[in-house]
């Protein structure tokens, strides 16, 4: 497996910036846990890529204080100049409009004065070169979803924010759903004992299966591998202490044919095991038609729950023995603090069940406190590269694929994740 450092990508990476700047003798900087940032009242955000999904955090950011919106691009011009009326509406000073063509987020990055360029552009192959372009640049780089397509890119984010000490986070709202948090409080509280097992998948018929919108473009690879890792697998992460004193050790994955016209898998089953010896079943399931369902299955050695169908056991507290129980009086008791502080406000103020509206609050909080963001590029790298890994070993039936270590032996030191705060 890949886990030295590529000079090779890393040189084609910062080609691909046009940053002058060269690589030193060795790729082992500071930990991305030591960037300095000085607390700031107000972040400057540049966003590329203004679809579905750059309009809604656009909305998301103009309703934080102490954001301004700076610099927009899209290649679309008229998206541009929508999301420009947008910042104005919102009583901010008319944002600068890039929209000179695919690379036009190069010159965003060298031109404006931003602390942060956020980016949620597709296809996906836009992700790395534009985290990397603002790295480079000197600003901070939050991504959608994949944070990277392939194990060389995930390797390509870590180094560029090593080298550069800057942030580079992946923008995984599902790890501030209302269910993820609670079973993250109620863990940290051992109620479910020690975790064992966990379940998770990207079922969602609705998203991948029918067809594009017209104009989108399609993602540039079509693959038989559990294609959207991140949503399934960033809360169980968490859970975990991946990175963070627990490692994902290696993954095997099947896939069963596809029965349509598109050739990538009707469905992707994938096992990971960490070196706590914990395992996790994680699929990707859009192609099917089937209710929406991200499962996330947590057990412990005094307990279980089903956290998306509203079921729990816990061995000595449930009322029945080894029956089911609604979660109701375990949110009233275990709610996490943020969602006890701020739920009501991100359920009206942003959508996926208040996860977009946190997951931004989050990281600029984090900037505005001088504190690291709640996801750093590790956990980008680590949840991104299932998709290479498992299409791999689909390749190769079903052989197990290690996971490149990307901390290179700082996740034997790092604290696990608390209970975030407010
Ligand atoms: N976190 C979530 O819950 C969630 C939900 C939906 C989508 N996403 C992710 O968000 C991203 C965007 O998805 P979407 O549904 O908004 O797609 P979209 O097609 O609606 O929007 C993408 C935008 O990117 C623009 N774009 C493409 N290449 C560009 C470039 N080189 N420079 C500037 N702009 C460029 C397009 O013109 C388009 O406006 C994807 O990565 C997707 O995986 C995340």
């Amino acid at each position: 497996m890949n886990n030295t450092c590529d000079r090779r990508s890393f040189v084609k990476a910062a080609a691909a910036t046009g940053a002058a700047w060269t690589i030193g003798q060795t790729c082992f900087a500071a930990h991305a846990a030591d960037v300095k940032t000085s607390p700031m009242s107000n972040v400057r955000i540049g966003l590329v890529g203004i679809g579905s999904r750059g309009t809604l955090l656009l909305s998301v950011l103009l309703d934080l204080q102490g954001v301004e919106v700076k610099a927009v691009c899209d290649i679309i011009p008229e998206r541009v100049a929508k999301a420009q009326e947008m910042v104005t509406a919102a009583k901010q000073p008319e944002p600068t409009a890039y929209s000179r063509g695919e690379t036009d987020f190069q010159r965003l990055c060298e031109t404006e004065e931003l602390d942060l360029v956020i980016n949620a552009t597709r296809p996906w192959k836009w992700h790395v070169p534009i985290s990397v372009a603002a790295m480079m640049a000197g600003k901070h780089a939050a991504t959608e979803v994949p944070a990277a397509e392939t194990i060389d890119e995930c390797w390509q984010l870590v180094e560029t924010a090593e080298k550069t000490h800057k942030y580079c986070v992946m923008l995984e709202n599902c790890c501030y759903f209302r269910e993820t948090m609670l079973v993250h409080n109620m863990l940290r509280k051992g109620l479910f004992g020690e975790l064992r097992h966990c379940e998770s998948g990207y079922q969602h018929y609705g998203a991948r299966a029918r067809p594009a919108a017209p104009g989108r473009p399609k993602e540039s690879k079509v693959r038989t591998a559990n294609s959207y890792p991140t949503h399934p697998i960033g809360p169980i992460a968490q859970w975990m202490d991946i990175n963070r004193g627990n490692r994902f050790d290696y993954l095997v994955s099947m896939s069963a044919d596809s029965t349509g016209d598109n050739p990538n898998a009707d469905i992707n089953t994938s096992l990971i095991r960490t070196l706590r010896g914990q395992t996790i079943t994680l699929y990707f399931d859009t192609k099917l038609p089937r209710p929406y369902d991200l499962i996330y299955r947590v057990q412990g050695t005094q307990g279980i729950c089903m956290a998306t169908a509203d079921k729990i056991y816990i061995e000595g507290r449930s009322p029945k023995p080894d029956a089911w129980e609604s979660m109701e009086a375990y949110y009233k008791e275990f709610e996490h603090p943020l969602w006890k502080a701020l739920g009501e406000k991100a359920l009206t103020r942003g959508g996926h069940g208040g996860g977009d509206w946190l997951v931004m609050h989050r990281l600029i909080k984090a900037l505005q406190s001088g504190t690291p963001p709640d996801m750093d590029v590790y956990d980008a790298a680590t949840w991104s590269c299932i998709t290479e890994l498992s299409e791999k070993s689909v390749a190769n039936r079903s052989s197990p694929m290690d996971f490149p270590d990307f901390t290179r032996g700082r996740w034997k030191d790092a604290p696990p994740i608390g209970i975030i705060g407010i």
